[in-house]
């Protein structure tokens, strides 16, 4: 379904995932208030993070996920990560997951970023829905996904267990026919 892409959008650049990228993304998977929604806790150990990037080129491999590094055109470094997972070819479907360091929130990065990912999902990897699982208590990612046109369309009970904690999932879509 999905292969590995370059995108360039005014302040960013998404690009593939390498290995080289684990100590960046440990920093944030290690702060717990940036995985405080996520479906793992923080992380203790770069070797943790080495596993996560390895189990995602593993499945970008296989097409079904594309997983990009979010960079700052101005200055090179890694801000963050957006990706399309959980790919279903027949039904044209996938998840869309994303994530910042603690200090890019709050200056429209994302809304950038995955609002080129949502375009290259629908237009050149021919998606027809996407789906965004979110914490009902994880504000910013609702206002995020809400900005960015998905709707609101179930609410699952306790779907998660996360370090002994259960977590909601509210679930939101956006179809190809709600943009174009
Ligand atoms: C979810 C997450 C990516 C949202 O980040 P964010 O910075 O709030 O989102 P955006 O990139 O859309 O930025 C919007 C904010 O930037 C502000 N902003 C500043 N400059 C802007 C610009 N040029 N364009 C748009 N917004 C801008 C907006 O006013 C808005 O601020 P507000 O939330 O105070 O109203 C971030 O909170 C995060 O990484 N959280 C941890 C990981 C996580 O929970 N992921 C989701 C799991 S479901």
């Amino acid at each position: 379904m999905f292969e590995p892409v370059t995108i360039d959008t005014k302040r960013l650049r998404l690009r593939p995932l390498r290995k080289e990228d684990a100590s960046a993304f440990f920093e944030m998977w290690s702060d717990p208030e940036t995985v405080r929604y996520f479906s793992f806790p923080p992380m203790q150990d770069i070797e943790q993070a080495h596993a996560r990037i390895t189990d995602k080129l593993q499945s970008s491999s296989n097409g079904h996920s594309v997983t990009c590094v979010i960079e700052s055109r101005d200055t090179g470094e890694v801000i963050g990560d957006c990706g399309l997972f959980n790919g279903v070819s027949l039904s044209r479907r996938a998840e869309i997951g994303y994530c910042l360091g603690r200090k890019y929130w709050g200056k429209g990065y994302m809304a950038e970023a995955a609002d080129a990912l949502i375009e290259h999902g629908f237009k050149q990897a021919g998606l027809h829905r996407i789906e965004a699982d979110i914490d009902p208590r994880n504000l910013p990612s609702i206002q995020l996904i809400e900005r960015l046109g998905f709707r609101r369309e179930g609410y699952l009970r306790e779907r998660w267990l996360i370090g002994g904690e259960v977590a909601d999932t509210v679930l939101y879509g956006l179809i190809q026919s709600d943009r174009y």
